[in-house]
């Protein structure tokens, strides 16, 4: 079997170690709680979970700043418990992908505490330090993506240091031959620890300019949005160091390396991904969308264009820093919309992902201010309380605590937990939990799904959002209308004189009756046929 198979034609999970499961009972999610909920992820028939990271941290950006890269975080279990996942994991097809955060440590990190004890410390020259300018300006006009300006000034040694984003997350210095090969070492911990891919937190800012030179300024909302990123983010030195990971992960077949680019449009993704480079990048496109079909295909269709022939796709509809889909896209608690949207996402080309909760519809609660964990969501109140929602408890039943902690977990619960959870659905054949797993089997069966070319198939683009997907012996035809009334759908056209069989419907169980060539579709349907 082609090694490649699991990431190139499998589905992976995203998993927010600390909301997922709690195995140890302090009511903070946890490697052993992972372990715990894998059979769940198999009957569901996922290949690959991505792990948002577990390592040990101080918690100023909730994991993303990290002390230790070859440990785990003690709340979140050990190095044995990651033994153990990843053995379980595979026992089960399921493959394991280690969130690498290299951009930035901690400013506890041992080797930022070496850097900035002073300027003749071997550590020093690991991290961005610049003297300031006469009059102790700033060295030059970068910015932090999380607000304000990107330099810190250490009164100790004179001299600035530079952040992306928190000010406790310093970057290091990626032109310090040391630093990129303690990075290479970190990789190969994760791989000798049978880790089958990593996914690259904001790669694309690793390198900065040689020269620290201003950025070209622009009008924008934000101090960063004023500028042209030409300078501290995409240098031309990523490119073969992106190659020289792609050529440590190919030592061994079947590794996997999905890449966050720092300004997620297509064109940097598209970049980034191919042979040689980066296995995939992700798309964001789709989880920005509003509920439209046409806005869908024009995503959809903006991706296909830039990417190169044979560079793969990256779909998701929601992650750990946005609000989850359901609450962009869903009316209510009302999941037919979610349904449509999933099967969008497992029958387009590319890899889909989904994120924990997703699939049973998980909306985020609502949060006091005083409750709010992020820090970025305090900062920017009420315009951005979106990552916490989006972390919020997975629902796994409708006991106390909806069954991730027998203590009052430490991230927010949606009260509507007593009835959406994953028990209550895997009992409900007409659930979204039950929908999914459908749509991953018939993914799994048809092979047009998994390797076909993208075909759009234009009709009502207002409220459907149809597309063929084509290999030389099999045509899938996918109908989604979102709309809310019955529209009817022209089989007519590049269609004409095809026959079709019934895959899958949230609406019907057979072939809907067709007359002069036109189907109807009920409101919020997705329609999947096969042709014969
Ligand atoms: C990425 C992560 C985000 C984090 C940031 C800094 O964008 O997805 O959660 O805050 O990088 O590491």
């Amino acid at each position: 079997m082609d090694a490649d198979r699991w990431w190139k034609e499998g589905v992976i999970y995203q998993i927010y170690p600390r909301s997922f499961a709690d195995g140890n009972g302090d009511g903070f999610g946890d490697l052993p709680g992972i372990i715990e909920k894998l059979d769940v992820l198999q009957e569901l028939g996922i290949d690959g979970i991505w792990i948002s990271p577990f390592f040990p941290t101080p918690d100023v950006d909730l994991g993303y700043d990290i002390t230790d890269y070859c440990n785990v975080d003690p709340r979140m279990g050990t190095m044995a418990d990651y033994d153990r996942l990843v053995e379980a994991a595979h026992r089960r097809g399921i493959h394991v992908i280690v969130d690498l955060v290299l951009n930035h440590t901690s400013d506890r990190h041992p080797w930022f505490i070496q850097s900035r004890s002073s300027r003749d410390n071997p550590y020093h020259d690991w991290y961005l330090w610049r003297d300031p300018k006469p009059g102790k300006k700033r060295p030059n006009n970068w910015a932090s993506i999380f607000g304000g300006h990107g330099w810190e000034y250490d009164e100790h040694l004179d001299q600035y240091y530079f952040h992306m984003f928190y000010k406790e997350q310093p970057d290091l210095n990626w032109r310090n031959p040391a630093v990129v090969d303690e990075v290479r070492k970190i990789m190969r911990f994760w791989l000798d620890h049978g880790t089958d891919g990593f996914r690259l937190d904001v790669f694309g800012a690793y390198f900065k300019d040689a020269m620290f030179r201003d950025n070209p300024t622009k009008l924008g909302l934000r101090y960063f949005d004023r500028q042209e990123h030409i300078y501290d983010a995409d240098q031309p030195e990523m490119m073969p160091w992106l190659r020289e990971m792609r050529a440590i992960m190919d030592e061994k077949p079947g590794r996997y390396l999905v890449g966050e680019t720092f300004f997620p449009n297509p064109e940097k993704a598209a970049r980034y991904c191919g042979p040689g480079l980066l296995h995939g990048t992700f798309n964001f496109e789709l989880s920005n969308t509003p509920w439209s079909a046409s806005k869908f295909a024009k995503a959809i269709q903006r991706w296909e264009t830039v990417l190169a022939k044979n560079a793969w796709p990256t779909n998701f509809l929601s992650n750990h820093d946005q609000a989850r889909a359901a609450d962009r896209l869903a009316h209510g608690e009302d999941d037919e919309r979610l349904k449509v949207a999933a099967a969008m996402l497992l029958t387009l080309r590319g890899t889909p992902y989904i994120y924990y909760g997703e699939e049973i519809g998980m909306r985020g609660p609502r949060i006091k201010r005083a409750d709010i964990i992020d820090p970025l969501s305090k900062k920017y109140w009420p315009f951005y309380p979106a990552r916490d929602k989006a972390r919020s408890v997975a629902q796994w039943s409708g006991q106390e605590y909806a069954g991730f902690s027998p203590v009052k977990p430490a991230y927010p619960l949606h009260p509507n937990f007593t009835k959406r959870n994953v028990e209550a659905q895997r009992a409900d054949p007409n659930s979204l939990f039950n929908f999914y797993k459908k749509l991953i089997h018939i993914r799994k069966e048809l092979p047009a799904l998994r390797q076909g070319k993208y075909q759009p198939v234009s009709d009502d683009p207002r409220v459907i959002l149809a597309y063929l997907r084509q290999t030389e012996d099999q045509t899938v035809l996918v109908v989604l209308n979102m709309g809310g009334k019955l529209t009817p759908f022209f089989l007519g056209g590049a269609l004409t004189g095809m026959k079709w069989e019934f895959v899958l419907s949230n609406k019907r169980t057979t072939l809907p009756v067709l007359s002069n060539q036109t189907i109807l579709l009920e409101g919020e349907e997705a329609l999947i046929l096969k042709a014969v």
